[in-house]
């Protein structure tokens, strides 16, 4: 079995972030959205990948390389064009050629694991096998009708009015007689190839497409909120791990990662979070839910329930919550006052901020 990884697309909906990176790459929990699908996909026993990508094949190729250091073997297959799912799966016929292959989308979270499913589709082999799951707002998604026995009766995407509220999300096993519906269909009211119409075209001939139900924590990562969100998820999960300078006058509560080369001083950690490599923290409090990337500064810094990416730097902002700041954001007070002597600062009101990539803001002392 293979896989394809869809990571084309615009991603309008993740501004400011998307200007500068492609929504695929966002970190949850100090790693791109990328890493988590490439290791679930490792999970289920398959290193044969292919990536599809748009206008963003140097960044994604940057960030992973040729998936070594994930156990898998990439084959990046460019999109000139955001056509649609079932476009994407056209592009990568010769990479696909007559295996099976599991397609997931790139921006899609399923921490728990698809190992199950996996397991159901390799014995019972149906012609597709989707991944379905309850939602409280089926409209914005492709929905799926199942009989009692999981064979799937019919699929819409984005129905105005949805018959059932099992949406599909990101992951679909798929046989090579996904080909022809592929060729059968044309463009959507959205002039997309959808991949949902293909699956109709199978179930109306007849093939056999089965629904499993997927009951954990699942998030399309399109919004901040939901960024935000599943961030807060995949921290839960953490274990504590301290490889970095801690000083005497810091102290770390509850599963906290900070990596190697971190450095500590005079601050106060509360878990879940993850401080990442070359990071400096002096004078602050990280509250839970919080994951700072590499080569951050925080001084004199007050923030919880928060994403930070790599090189962006905050000096004395006290009271940011539910805030995404951008790589190489500055933030705060400038240039930094000499290390402060009063540590553990009360925060002194609530912001919530969403800042996108090398933005510059200065906030009165
Ligand atoms: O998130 C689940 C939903 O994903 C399903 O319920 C829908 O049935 C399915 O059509 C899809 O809907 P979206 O409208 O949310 O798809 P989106 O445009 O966000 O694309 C999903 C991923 O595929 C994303 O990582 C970008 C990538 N993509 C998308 C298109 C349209 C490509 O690589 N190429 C494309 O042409």
């Amino acid at each position: 079995m293979k896989a394809l990884v869809l990571s084309g697309g615009s991603g309008t909906r993740l501004r400011p972030f998307s200007y500068s990176m492609p929504k695929q790459l966002i970190p949850i929990a100090n790693k791109p959205v990328l890493e988590h699908v490439l290791t679930a996909i490792r999970d289920i026993g398959v290193t044969d990948v292919g990536i599809v990508v748009g206008n963003q094949l140097r960044a994604i190729s940057g960030a992973l390389g040729d998936g070594s250091a994930l156990g898998v073997r990439i084959t990046y297959i460019p999109q000139a064009e955001p056509l649609g799912l079932a476009h994407c799966v056209a592009i990568a016929r010769d990479f696909l050629g007559d295996d099976d292959f599991v397609m997931y989308l790139g921006d899609n979270m399923l921490p728990d694991g698809v190992a199950d499913l996996a397991a159901e589709f390799r014995a019972r082999r149906p012609a597709a096998q989707v991944v379905v799951h309850k939602v409280p707002d089926p409209q914005e998604f492709g929905v799926a009708e199942v009989a009692a026995d999981g064979s799937v009766l019919r699929l819409v995407e984005k129905p105005a009015r949805p018959r059932t509220d099992l949406a599909l999300i990101g992951v679909y096993f798929l046989t090579p007689v996904i080909h022809e519906a592929v060729a059968a269909i044309s463009p959507s009211a959205r002039g997309e190839l959808e991949i949902t119409d293909a699956l109709q075209w199978l179930v109306d001939r007849g093939e056999t497409v089965r629904a499993g139900e997927y009951a954990g924590y699942w998030r399309d990562t399109g919004r901040v909120e939901d960024v935000l969100d599943c961030n807060r998820e995949v921290l839960r999960a953490l274990t504590r791990s301290v490889a970095a300078d801690v000083d005497e006058a810091s102290e770390i509560t509850g599963p906290v990662v900070v990596e190697p080369g971190a450095r500590v001083v005079r601050s106060r950690i509360e878990g879940p979070a993850v401080i990442g490599a070359g990071t400096l923290v002096e004078d602050s409090h990280v509250g839970p839910y919080t994951s700072v990337g590499g080569d951050c500064v925080l001084r004199d810094t007050r923030l919880d329930d928060s994403i930070v990416l790599d090189g962006a730097s905050l000096c004395r902002v006290r009271g940011l919550y539910g805030s995404v700041i951008g790589r190489s954001a500055a933030i705060g007070t400038f240039p930094p006052p000499p290390a402060a002597s009063t540590p553990h600062l009360p925060a002194t009101g609530r912001h919530r901020l969403v800042v996108g990539d090398h933005t510059r803001i200065e906030v009165a002392a």
